[in-house]
């Protein structure tokens, strides 16, 4: 016989979830009724308030509880949801969970993308849940996190137990079953792991170990892929990336040129045959080459026109001819694979990268965004808000620290699964090494035509998915390149 549940206060009272200013971050009200948020040495607006509201938010730096403001209710909790929804967007605040009786922090939420809020998702006792196969724990500092690359928060646990509930939930389990666990946090915390499809239902018990997920096209990504995608990109993570110098007062940096092996060298300017390679002009693909530099400024008086667009696409990305073969030559059952050829090469030639144009300035071309259609050499307008188009223009300006946007900046997106189909444990890196390939033709083929081109290392997952209507993990961006007219003056 079970012995009887002891029933405490605190086990009664379901956690709460509550929001709070992020660390780095203050509150200043201005004399005009004005809010403003202070974070590293900079502010941002936040609007005009009521002295009531104000009062209020002043609460935002020890929590305040979610459930004690809304849209719908009185004027001054009309006020705060506005506040919090805008400090949210800006990636200023975080949520914690705790028990309401001794305020013990269970998690604490911080988002990972703009638009997160949390949402509890009402599982029911009879739902048996499973851990996804893309949730991981691990030490952050002094911390450990719960993480996942679909997730829109991550999770700072605070209470060990919750750690051993996790790994129970290795295998689908019965919530009725799991509740019943020393330390089960809370039908709240399982809802909100839900939420972020860090926990997913199984129809079953026995069923836990759908590799989709509840969605078809996760079964072709695995674990540290998505990851890798996920965390060396913009938009799906709260990380600062990019050229931060992180390691600039801790360590000198590792010198441009590998010091030299001992030992005698073979001197092979000796066998140029009196050529002097440094100086003398290169015929054909090497002088090309020897040219070729990156381009971030741009003539905009006098734009790229559609038929040098025509030509280089036409030049660097056009297919040219198409193929099938199938999976096994032997076996009459074997799945057809159609193949393509283009001008650059790919991993096991599966051509996995589209190319779509934000066409800024180009003669002849309506201001837009485009899908290049290499089979037919044509471009197919997507409409976008123009407030993204705008946002995907101006991070490519700020990543090549540009004094203006490029005339084309080319997102050179990829369809995951038709590499992963194929390719277990190195589709990712061989997506960006074919990114790379594809670079260095842009930069040769712009070269040859005498335009200007720079090879972009940072994009927006998030923007871009935004902007096509497409899931990230289907199809998304993995590299960019901005291609124009140089001015007059650059070399
Ligand atoms: C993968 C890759 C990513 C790059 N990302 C950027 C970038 O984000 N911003 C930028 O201004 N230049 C970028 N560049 C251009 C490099 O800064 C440039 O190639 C390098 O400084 C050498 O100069 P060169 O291309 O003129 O020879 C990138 C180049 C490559 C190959």
């Amino acid at each position: 016989m079970r012995a009887p549940v002891k029933k405490t206060g605190r086990k009664n009272a379901a956690p709460a979830i509550s929001v709070r200013l992020s660390d780095r971050v203050m509150l200043e009200a201005q004399a005009d009724g004005s809010l403003d948020a202070w974070f590293d040495g900079y502010s941002t607006g936040l609007g005009n308030f009521s002295a009531a509201a104000i009062g209020r938010a002043q609460d935002l730096s020890t929590g305040l509880r979610l459930s004690s403001f809304s849209p719908d209710g009185k004027p001054v909790e009309k006020e705060i949801d506005v506040l919090v929804r805008r400090l949210a967007r800006r990636g200023l605040v975080e949520y914690r969970l705790a028990h309401p009786a001794d305020a013990k922090e269970l998690v604490a939420i911080e988002p990972q993308l703009p638009d997160y809020w949390p949402r509890t998702l009402k599982p029911d006792n009879a739902d048996v849940i499973a851990l996804s196969r893309f949730a991981y724990l691990r030490r952050r500092g002094g911390e450990m996190v719960l993480e996942s690359p679909r997730a829109g928060a991550l999770f700072r646990i605070g209470d060990p137990k919750i750690a051993s509930i996790l790994a129970l939930l290795a295998t689908p389990q019965k919530i009725s079953r799991l509740r019943r666990q020393d330390g089960f946090p809370g039908m709240e915390f399982l809802g909100l792991l839900m939420d972020c499809r860090i926990l997913f239902k199984v129809e079953a018990e026995g069923d836990g170990f759908r590799a989709d997920e509840g969605d078809d096209n996760l079964v072709l990504w695995d674990f540290h892929d998505l990851l890798f995608h996920a965390r060396s990109t913009e938009g799906r993570q709260a990380n600062p990336i990019g050229g931060l110098y992180p390691f600039a007062g801790i360590m000198p940096p590792p010198p441009a040129v590998r010091p030299s092996w001992p030992g005698k060298q073979i001197d092979m300017d000796g066998f140029l045959d009196g050529f002097n390679a440094l100086s003398e002009p290169l015929p054909g693909i090497a002088g090309v080459l020897r040219e070729r530099h990156s381009v971030r400024d741009f003539d905009d008086t006098r734009p790229v026109t559609l038929t040098e667009l025509s030509r280089f696409l036409d030049g660097s990305a056009r297919i040219l001819s198409k193929w099938e073969s199938p999976l096994d030559p032997e076996d009459g059952d074997s799945p057809l694979i159609d193949y393509t050829t283009r001008p650059y090469p790919s991993g096991g030639s599966s051509y996995e990268l589209e190319l779509y144009l934000a066409a800024a300035n180009c003669e002849g071309l309506t201001r837009g965004f485009y899908h290049y259609d290499a089979g037919r050499h044509a471009l197919t307008p997507i409409d976008v808000r123009p407030q993204d188009f705008d946002a995907m223009l101006t991070s490519a300006e700020l990543a090549m620290d540009a004094p203006g946007a490029p005339q084309i900046l080319i997102t050179i997106a990829a369809r995951f699964g038709r590499i992963s189909w194929k390719y277990s444990g190195l589709a990712y890196s061989l997506i960006l090494k074919d990114v790379g390939v594809l670079m260095q033709t842009f930069y040769m083929v712009a070269t040859g035509m005498g335009l200007g081109g720079c090879a972009i290392g940072t994009n927006n997952i998030e923007l871009f998915a935004k902007m096509t209507h497409i899931d990230f993990h289907v199809e998304g961006p993995v590299g960019q390149f901005a291609v124009g007219r140089a001015l007059p003056d650059q070399p």
